[in-house]
Order: structure tokens, then C-alpha cells, then sequence
């Protein structure tokens, strides 16, 4: 069954040009199917394809090779295989985040967004409700209203699905009693109204056996209301709304073949447009009118939201991917601090101030965000107090943006309002989130523009900036060493200014401990402070484990170019155990001492430093002559 053809993806996504062309004239619900692990979900899926008797040729093809190769025939074993097929497959493919599945009937197509149950995959819900008209959240009768019912239906409201059906399935379970079901569907009622969901749909239904889903059930007489799929079919979809509100659309690439032609292409966000037409490029703010809106079936007279396009402008405005072209007098706002709900989705928890990816419609940032203002707990709706967010948690951040970013508030415009947060190191998708809006003190304050420059206070010391970035295990000799280049430099009259470790933590970083979250906060107190004494024409030293990566390229990335120099004091874990200068090794392995670097916390080597000392082949002195004349060869 494994090398059956509807199993791939590929496949799927091919077909799906032809299949989308076959039923052009129908409308196009795209829904969503959560819950948890045991509701019912692949029946319920299997039984919505197999009852609309138009899944795909080759599907249906598979699904017959299957069943001649066990022998048997019939409806009853087909959708076995079906539903069998869509198992197996979600258990084979931890890769497939969200597998898209199509069908349809005579009066709609259909994409469903099947996604895996289990709590650790609220990421995938995540995904396959971002694109959703509509969510059908599965009840098992027997258990009622969960946790993962409230977290599911509280994430399709903040994500803005409008449609909601409160699906009670396994009716047949519990002797399709009306009392149970009414009693479920009071108890969600009480929860949907206390996260502001006004309106849904509730029907009690068995996937297995078919009530309520494309017929009324006999079972159930006393349910008056649609079947699933009668309320799939007609559930009114809000199609225009997005071309009624200004023009947007991010570009996604720039279309320059030759020197005659130069166009920006992209998916309308929201809006119309057409020729002639006055736009606004973003975050720049350049005007310029559109001359042709090209696509490959020729130039159009007009283009609306959900549309893919390629403008031409007037003018040589600059205009490059992540720019966000807008109506000219309606442009959106652009900002680098913000308030936003997000969703967690990484296996490790939020680390405050480390520096993630950030994209935003066709816009990839560096971003950093701030300790949670607070979590939501998703039971009782509270504001909980929080200092990181773990798997699955939802809370409200601020968060800061290395550059202005063009957005719009998530409540008016999807696309440019939510986004996902990347590590830079692993490239996981480990949050996703929604801009609620753009910090006011991002507007107020303004950079000042100094009449003394960074290059005057270094020539007035008659030396280059620099900075040497000492990193390594405790122990490793970095202070040692770090102090030795000191009176080096001091010696050539260099002026310089080495800021310890334990003599900082000691000061303006008393208040920090060593989780994986304080020492995030260390580096980055550490790296401001050594980029103002370089902006002060100094020679930098600093001596700190920094045992992360991350923050190590994020100080690197502060810097002038050619300014940081990493230091890579290289002593083997075995090597500065032995020595224990300060006898913590010794506690940390007696279990005195938690978060140790190198026995219960991580140190991350680094991977190109531009010094490497090895200190079981030098002494101490060794390793500052060798690191001084590594300087003076860069010229500092
Ligand atoms: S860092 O990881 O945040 O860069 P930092 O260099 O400031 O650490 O401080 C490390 C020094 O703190 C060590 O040299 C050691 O003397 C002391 N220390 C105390 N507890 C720990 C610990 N759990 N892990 C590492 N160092 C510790």
C-alpha cells in the first residue's frame, strides 16, 4: 500500500492544477479538521472523500489496487483503505506537517487541511488554519469538551477563521443520545463566548458510520439541523472582503530580463488595482503610477486580492523584495517594535533577546523578543505570569526588528500581520504570530546624530577600534589571557578597557543567574556595552563563556565590519575540570551547582573564529603574544 500513487504529495500537487480547471465554475471552501488524537479525524476525512465520490482518478485507482491485492471488494472495504491509507500515511510522514487534500461535489470544491491531532502538533493546526474559511473542531461525545478542543478553537478564533462547526462525533458510541449532546454543546457554547467566538455551528455526527454527514441520520431524528456536509456546501464565504480594503501587495521577486522591461511580481494581499493607478512603495515611501499589470496570459485591466501579478511603475523608483507596494494615499505602517500574540511551536523554549529569523509576508528580518508580558492559559482564559514560552504556549510579547518592517495590525490584514519566527541556527519554524501593533515608542524616539564621530574618538587615540571577543569554558584561561594582551596593548599605548565576566555580573549584570534565558541577557547587555566603547574609539576586550552561537553572531553582527574578533580559548572540558581554579567543577559534579557549562548546560564551540588558542600546546603568555600579533597584522 506504501508505493500507492495517492499517497504523494508530488502527485497530489500536480493533479491539482488539472483537477482546480475541471471545476472552475464552483466556489472553493478551504477547511480546517482539529481535535485531538483519538476524535476521529482520518474517519471523518476518509468518509467526507469517499461519500463526495469525486476524489481523484488515481486515488480511487490505488484505493481498487489495494483492495484486489487483499482479495476483497465492496464500499465498506474501500473506505476502510481509505481511512486506513490517510493513517498510515500521517504516521509514516512526521515530515508532512500538513497534508492538503482535496475533493469535491456538485456544488463546491474542496481543500481540507488534514493535520495531525496530537498536542505537540499545535504548530500544524497553526499552519493549516492560516489559509482556512473554516474550522470543523471534533468532539469525541464520549469525552466532551478538552483541553486541546479549547486550545484548537481558541487559535481559530485569534488566527480569524469566521466558520466554526462544533462537530460531536462517535454519536453512534454513546446511543446517539440527545441529552449528552446537548449538554457538549451547552459546555462549549459557555467556553466560545468567553473568548468572543459569537457564532458556530454544532451537529452531532458518526464518521464511522456515516449520520449526519452527507444525509440525515435515522439515528437521529431529533437533530433538525444541516448535515456536514450540506453546511460545507453552502456556508457563505466572504470572498470580497479582501478586495474592499486598500490596495497591498508584498513583492515577492523583481522581474528584470532586459533593460526594457522591469516589473514586481507577487500575490495581491488585498485590494484592486489597475493602470494609471498611484502606489507607494514601502518602507521607503517613494510614489510612483502603475503602467501595466502583466501576467502570463497577457496584461490585465485589473487585479484584485488573491491574484498573482507583475506591476510596472512609471518611474526607476527602488523597489526590492520585502517591499510592500500600497495604494499611495492609503500606504500601511512601518515600524521596528510591536506587540504580538504568538504561538509557540519550538521544541525549546523562548529565549528572550536571542536573535531569530522573522518573516513576514515576503519580508526576512532579524528579530528579538522581549520575556512574555503574560501566557494565556487556554482552560481558564488567565493571564498568567510568564518569563519564556514553552511548546504549545500562546502569549503576548514585544518584540524589536533589526530594520523598519511595513505591516498592517493582523485584525485588518492577514498576510501583513502574521508571521512566523525561524531559528537561525536549526532553520525550524518555531512560532507563529500576529502584530497587533507597532510600539509608539518606536516612533518617539529618534537615532541622534553626533557631531564627534565613531572615527574621530578612535583617531584622536591614534588606534583602530576593535573588538576581541574571548569565549571559551570556565577555566579555559580566558581571563588569564585576556588580562595578559591587556598590558600588552597598554604597553604600545594602545587604550583599551577589558570587561570580565564575574567582575560584570558583580555590577550591571547582578541581577542575571545562569539559565540558558540569563545568559541570552548577559551577552546582549555585554555586546551593547562593548559596541559603545568601540563607538568610543576603544580596543575591546571582553572575557565571557558566551557558550552560545547565536548571541556570539549576533554581537559579531553589531560591530563595524573587520571590528570583532572571536577568541576561541580552547581548553578541553577535561583540561579546566583538572585545573578547577575556582573548585566549581567540583560542585557542579557533586550536584551543588546547577547549569554548569560543559556538565549540565551546553557550550557551543565556535565554528571559524578568527583566533584559536589552544592552550594545552601554549602557556598563558604564549597566548597573548600570539593574539597581539594576530592585531597587529589586521592592522589595529
Ligand atoms: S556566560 O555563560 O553568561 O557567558 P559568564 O562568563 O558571564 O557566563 O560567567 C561565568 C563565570 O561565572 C564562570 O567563570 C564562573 O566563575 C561563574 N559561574 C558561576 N556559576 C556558573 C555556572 N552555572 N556556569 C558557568 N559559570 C558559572
Amino acid at each position: 500500500m506504501r508505493d500507492s500513487s495517492y499517497q504523494t504529495e508530488a502527485l497530489i500537487a500536480q493533479d491539482i492544477d488539472a483537477y482546480l480547471l475541471q471545476h472552475q465554475h464552483k466556489s472553493l471552501l478551504r477547511f480546517i479538521t482539529c481535535g485531538s488524537v483519538d476524535d476521529g479525524k482520518s474517519t471523518l476525512i476518509g468518509r467526507l472523500l469517499y461519500d463526495s465520490k469525486m476524489i481523484f482518478e488515481d486515488q480511487l485507482a490505488a484505493l481498487e489496487a489495494d483492495s484486489k491485492r487483499v482479495g476483497t471488494q465492496g464500499q465498506n472495504i474501500d473506505f476502510a483503505l481509505l481511512v486506513d491509507g490517510l493513517a498510515a500515511e500521517r504516521e509514516q510522514g512526521i515530515t508532512i506537517d500538513v497534508a492538503y487534500r482535496f475533493f469535491a461535489t456538485e456544488k463546491r470544491k474542496f481543500i481540507v487541511a488534514d493535520t495531525p491531532g496530537h498536542e505537540q502538533y499545535t504548530r500544524n493546526m497553526v499552519t493549516g488554519a492560516s489559509t482556512a474559511d473554516l474550522a470543523v473542531i471534533l468532539i469525541d461525545a464520549r469525552k466532551g469538551v478538552l483541553t486541546q478542543t479549547r486550545r484548537h478553537s481558541y487559535l481559530a478564533h485569534l488566527i480569524g477563521i469566521k466558520n466554526l462547526v462544533l462537530a460531536v462525533n462517535k454519536m453512534d458510541l454513546i446511543a446517539y443520545d440527545q441529552e449528552k449532546y446537548d449538554s457538549i454543546v451547552a459546555d462549549y457554547r459557555k467556553f466560545a463566548a468567553s473568548i468572543g467566538i459569537e457564532n458556530f455551528t454544532p451537529m452531532p455526527i458518526s464518521g464511522f458510520m456515516g449520520d449526519n454527514i452527507t444525509s440525515h441520520s435515522a439515528n437521529m431524528a431529533w437533530y433538525a439541523g444541516p448535515t456536514l456536509m450540506a453546511h460545507l456546501e453552502t456556508v457563505e464565504l466572504d470572498v470580497s472582503a479582501d478586495q474592499l480594503k486598500p490596495f497591498r501587495m508584498p513583492v515577492q521577486w523583481v522581474n528584470r530580463p532586459n533593460l526594457d522591461f522591469r516589473g514586481f511580481s507577487g500575490l495581491i494581499a488585498s485590494g484592486v488595482v489597475r493602470p494609471g493607478d498611484a502606489v507607494r512603495v514601502l518602507a521607503s515611501g517613494k510614489t510612483s503610477a502603475i503602467t501595466r499589470i502583466v501576467t502570463q496570459a497577457g496584461d490585465l485591466p485589473e487585479a484584485v486580492a488573491g491574484q498573482s501579478v507583475t506591476l510596472c511603475f512609471a518611474d526607476e523608483i527602488d523597489c526590492s523584495r520585502g517591499d510592500v507596494i500600497t495604494e499611495a494615499d492609503a500606504p500601511v505602517q512601518v515600524a521596528d517594535q510591536f506587540e504580538a500574540t504568538v504561538v509557540w511551536m519550538g521544541e525549546e523554549a523562548l529565549l528572550p533577546g536571542r536573535p531569530y529569523w522573522l518573516k513576514l509576508g515576503t519580508q526576512t528580518v532579524t528579530a528579538t523578543l522581549q520575556a512574555p508580558k503574560y501566557q494565556v492559559n487556554v482552560n481558564t482564559l488567565e493571564h498568567m505570569a510568564a518569563k519564556t514560552l514553552e511548546l504549545n504556549a500562546i502569549g503576548v510579547v514585544t518584540l524589536a526588528t533589526d530594520r523598519p518592517i511595513a505591516f498592517e495590525p493582523y485584525a485588518q490584514n492577514h498576510a501583513l500581520g502574521g508571521f512566523i519566527v525561524i531559528d537561525k541556527i536549526t532553520n525550524a519554524t518555531i512560532a507563529a504570530g500576529m502584530l497587533h501593533f507597532a510600539l509608539r515608542r518606536a516612533q518617539n524616539v529618534h537615532w541622534q546624530a553626533l557631531d564627534i564621530t565613531r572615527e574621530m574618538h578612535a583617531t584622536l587615540k591614534n588606534q583602530k577600534a576593535a573588538v576581541l571577543w574571548f569565549t571559551g569554558l570556565s577555566g579555559a584561561g580566558k581571563s588569564t589571557i585576556a588580562n595578559l594582551v591587556e598590558k600588552k596593548l597598554a604597553r604600545m599605548n594602545r587604550h583599551t578597557f577589558l570587561l570580565d565576566g564575574d567582575n560584570i555580573r558583580h555590577g550591571l549584570n547582578k541581577d542575571l543567574g545562569f539559565t540558558d534565558a540569563d545568559r541570552v541577557e548577559n551577552i546582549r547587555r555585554v555586546g551593547e556595552v562593548a559596541k559603545l566603547m568601540a563607538d568610543a574609539g576603544l580596543i575591546v576586550i571582553t572575557a565571557f563563556i558566551s557558550p552560545f552561537r547565536a548571541e556570539r553572531s549576533m554581537v559579531r553582527e553589531m560591530m563595524a565590519p573587520g571590528e570583532f574578533f572571536e577568541v576561541h580559548i580552547d581548553t578541553p572540558l577535561i583540561e579546566a575540570e583538572t585545573r578547577d581554579v575556582k573548585g566549581l567543577y567540583k560542585k557542579a559534579r557533586a550536584g551543588n551547582l546547577k547549569n554548569f557549562t560543559g556538565i549540565d548546560s551546553p557550550y557551543e564551540p565556535p565554528a571559524a573564529p578568527e583566533i584559536h588558542i589552544d592552550t594545552t600546546r601554549m602557556s598563558a603568555e604564549q597566548a597573548a603574544a600570539q593574539i597581539v600579533e594576530a592585531l597587529l597584522g589586521e592592522g589595529i
